[in-house]
């Protein structure tokens, strides 16, 4: 059987300014900009293989072992999308093989909770875009394929770069700007740390995409978020990231999260991703800086009850030895990295 097969990991983002809400939710087209941290790849991950072939007869996808139903699926539409692409390449060169219409099988794997807030959206779509445009050969830099996946998911799109990461809302209708940018290279800032406090794995009872469009749709303090502090958090937090000042980070990272949080309170009904384990993170992380007399360590929470901790190298051993007897599962603490990387693999596998 004649098969091409590329496998490639991709990581997760952390957002420290969220998105939250769209004004086209066909392309994910964001309400705001914003900025995220990329963790190591060695600690949470998807990994994709895909593979097309003459002789398969339908498109399949496997998420976690299980089949998944593609139809009408945000997954088709960024492989339809990378199918045009690799079309034209075709349509100039007819020495290539006409991969755009073979028939594709995708199958993927997160080493961590699918659905539970830890952005495994952000790290499977990154993973889907980036290895197929390996297997199509498609000439397009990390830009333009954070386009591609901002489709998918609008956080993945910020998981094609490593380090510190921003997602431009952008203007244009059709989407064409609305892409991530590298803020920093992971060498700029290399001892910023992640610690995932994995509180509850299970599934969010309120998915991301249908929470922003009730924010959106209902939330009165929404429009001052969006319109108003959100962009002045970008800048405040770029220049906090080129400038290397974790208090700013810090202080703009927890700020951020809550008020993300309380639109989601301010929401009808009203949406509540954070329980009681939260809360307790929030009021001991303001402990331990108050104890230290300094912000030397920020939360924040995705659209879910788990936590991430930023904090610096050189703070660690405080920061662990403070958390290790209350939360015995915390992981050593997460690098930032670089982004999604692939690799060819033998289909045979997939070809059963
Ligand atoms: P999370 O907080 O984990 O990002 P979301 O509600 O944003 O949760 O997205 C979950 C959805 O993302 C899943 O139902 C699935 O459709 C998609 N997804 C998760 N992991 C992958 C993956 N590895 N490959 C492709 N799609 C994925
Ligand atoms: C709270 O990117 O998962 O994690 O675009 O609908 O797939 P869709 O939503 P998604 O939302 C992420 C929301 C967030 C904040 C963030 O990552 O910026
Ligand atoms: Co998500």
């Amino acid at each position: 059987m004649e098969a091409l097969a590329v496998t490639a990991v991709a990581p997760v983002n952390i957002a420290v300014i969220k998105y939250w809400g769209k004004r086209n939710v066909e392309l994910n087209l964001p309400t705001n900009s914003s900025i995220s941290v990329t963790l190591s790849t060695d600690d949470l991950r998807a990994i994709t293989s895909v593979a097309v072939s003459p002789q398969f007869s339908e498109d399949l996808f496997w998420l976690n072992g299980e089949l998944q139903n593609l139809i009408g699926s945000k997954h088709i539409n960024c492989v339809n999308i990378l199918r045009k692409e690799r079309a034209l390449l075709e349509a100039a060169d007819p020495g290539l093989k006409k991969l755009s219409n073979w028939k594709i099988r995708i199958i993927s794997e997160n080493n961590f909770p699918t659905a539970a807030g830890l952005a495994s959206s952000a790290a499977g779509y990154a993973a889907l875009v980036f290895s197929i445009s390996k297997l199509f050969e498609l000439d397009l830099n990390q830009t333009e394929l954070s386009k591609v996946a901002r489709v998918g998911s609008g956080s993945s799109s910020r998981s094609l770069f490593g380090g510190y990461v921003a997602w431009q809302a952008g203007n244009l209708e059709n989407g064409d700007d609305s892409v991530a940018v590298e803020v920093a290279p992971v060498s700029h800032w290399p001892n910023m740390r992640a610690l995932v406090l994995v509180i509850s794995a299970g599934k969010k009872s309120v998915s991301s995409t249908g929470g922003m469009q009730r924010t959106v749709g209902t939330s009165t303090l929404f429009p001052a978020r969006h319109l108003k502090i959100v962009p002045e958090r970008m800048s405040q937090m770029e220049d906090a990231i080129r400038a290397k000042d974790f208090g700013s980070f810090a202080k703009l990272t927890m700020c951020d999260s809550n008020q993300f949080h309380a639109v989601c309170l301010d929401s009808y009904p009203p949406i509540l991703y954070l329980n009681d384990t939260s809360r307790a993170v929030i009021s001991f992380v303001h402990y331990f800086n108050e104890y230290y007399g300094a912000v030397k360590l920020a939360y924040t929470f995705d659209a879910g009850p788990n936590a991430v901790l930023y904090f610096l190298e050189e703070d660690s051993a405080q920061v662990l030895s403070c958390l290790k007897p209350v939360l015995p599962a915390a992981k050593i603490p997460f690098e930032v990295d670089e982004g999604p990387s692939g690799f060819c693999f033998d289909a045979m596998d997939m070809l059963k």
